[in-house]
């Protein structure tokens, strides 16, 4: 087994790995090499792969979380292919992983995976534990009904809106989504590489424009073939309870459909009632879980 540290041409390789351990994403080689050639200084990230028997069986990543103001908040990922796993492979990569995040001053980790029952043991016996649990669910987006709005509010693809009116809406609602970093730092330039990132559908990701034509509420959506999966949704404070967050989503879906997408995939954290609500009302049903987990380095 040899730990490298990973080319533009894994990329194919990881995606597969990837998932094949979490089938409710979409993600592709595309989005994987855009993702790392745009990585910004700042996140010191450390990319590596584990090869064996003529293959790429694993990736590991880690760095510095540029979305937040926190001191020394950082996030790692392991993945090991599933015939290659309790051989070491992960602890490896999960020991240069740390090394790496403690040679750059990080002191808190947290890593967003798929639930199994395997990867919370492996986690916990490393010194992790859960920070918080949420339901992923899916939906046929066919079965999603037209949008409705009230009066001054329209729906339009994010391909008719300049990246930098969504930012704000993006920047300022992303405090008030729960989870265990406050996202109290997300910059244009980073808000820019998800915007361009080429898994991300501009025709059927959504913006919500009120009468002056200002970005309200939005959705986005990652499609791939027959599948998608939700990126973040928001509705700036002021606009909220007038289902702006329901009307984006449901063009979202139903512009997906039209494409062909037959699943859509989605998570949220378990004491956001409000999103969770949203969700059930649009027909998405459970299929699993995604977790966040967290350890001092
Ligand atoms: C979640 C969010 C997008 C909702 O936007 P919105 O435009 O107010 O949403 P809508 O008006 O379409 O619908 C709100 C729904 O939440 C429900 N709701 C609101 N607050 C709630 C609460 N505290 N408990 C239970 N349900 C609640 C409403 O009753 C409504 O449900 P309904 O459709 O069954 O009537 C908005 O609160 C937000 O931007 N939050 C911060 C960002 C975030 O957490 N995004 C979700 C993660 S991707």
């Amino acid at each position: 087994m040899l730990i490298r540290e990973t080319e533009d041409g894994d990329a194919e390789a990881v995606a597969q790995l990837l998932l094949a351990a979490d089938d409710a994403r979409v993600i592709s080689a595309d989005g994987i090499r855009h993702m790392r050639r745009t990585q910004p200084e700042r996140a010191r990230m450390i990319d590596l792969v584990a090869e064996a028997g003529g293959g790429v069986v694993a990736s590991g990543r880690a760095g510095l979380d540029t979305w937040t103001k926190t001191e020394g908040a950082a996030w790692a990922f392991v993945t090991v292919e599933e015939t290659y796993r309790r051989r070491g492979i992960g602890d490896e990569l999960g020991r240069r992983l740390l090394d790496h995040l403690g040679e750059i001053s990080a002191t808190k980790a947290t890593s967003f995976f798929r639930w199994t029952e395997e990867g919370e043991r492996w986690a916990n016996a490393r010194g992790w534990s859960r920070l918080l649990g949420g339901p992923l669910i899916a939906v046929d987006p066919r079965i999603v009904p037209e949008p409705s709005l009230p009066a001054g509010y329209r729906c339009v693809p994010m391909t008719e809106v300049a990246p930098e009116a969504v930012y704000e809406a993006v920047k300022t609602t992303a405090l008030d989504e729960p989870g265990p970093v406050r996202h109290d730092d997300i910059r244009l330039d980073d808000f820019l590489r998800d915007w361009n990132e080429p898994d991300v559908d501009l025709e059927s990701s959504t913006a919500v424009l009120d009468e002056d034509g200002n970005v309200v509420a939005f959705t986005f959506l990652n499609v791939a073939g027959e599948r998608a999966q939700h990126g973040f949704t928001g509705t700036v404070r002021e606009h909220r309870g007038r289902g702006l967050a329901t009307a984006a989503k449901r063009r979202a879906l139903r512009t997906a459909a039209a494409r062909g997408v037959t699943r859509v995939t989605t998570s949220n954290a378990e004491e956001n009632a409000a999103i969770r609500a949203i969700n059930r009302g649009l027909g998405f049903e459970p299929i699993g879980e995604h977790v966040i987990f967290g350890r001092d380095l």
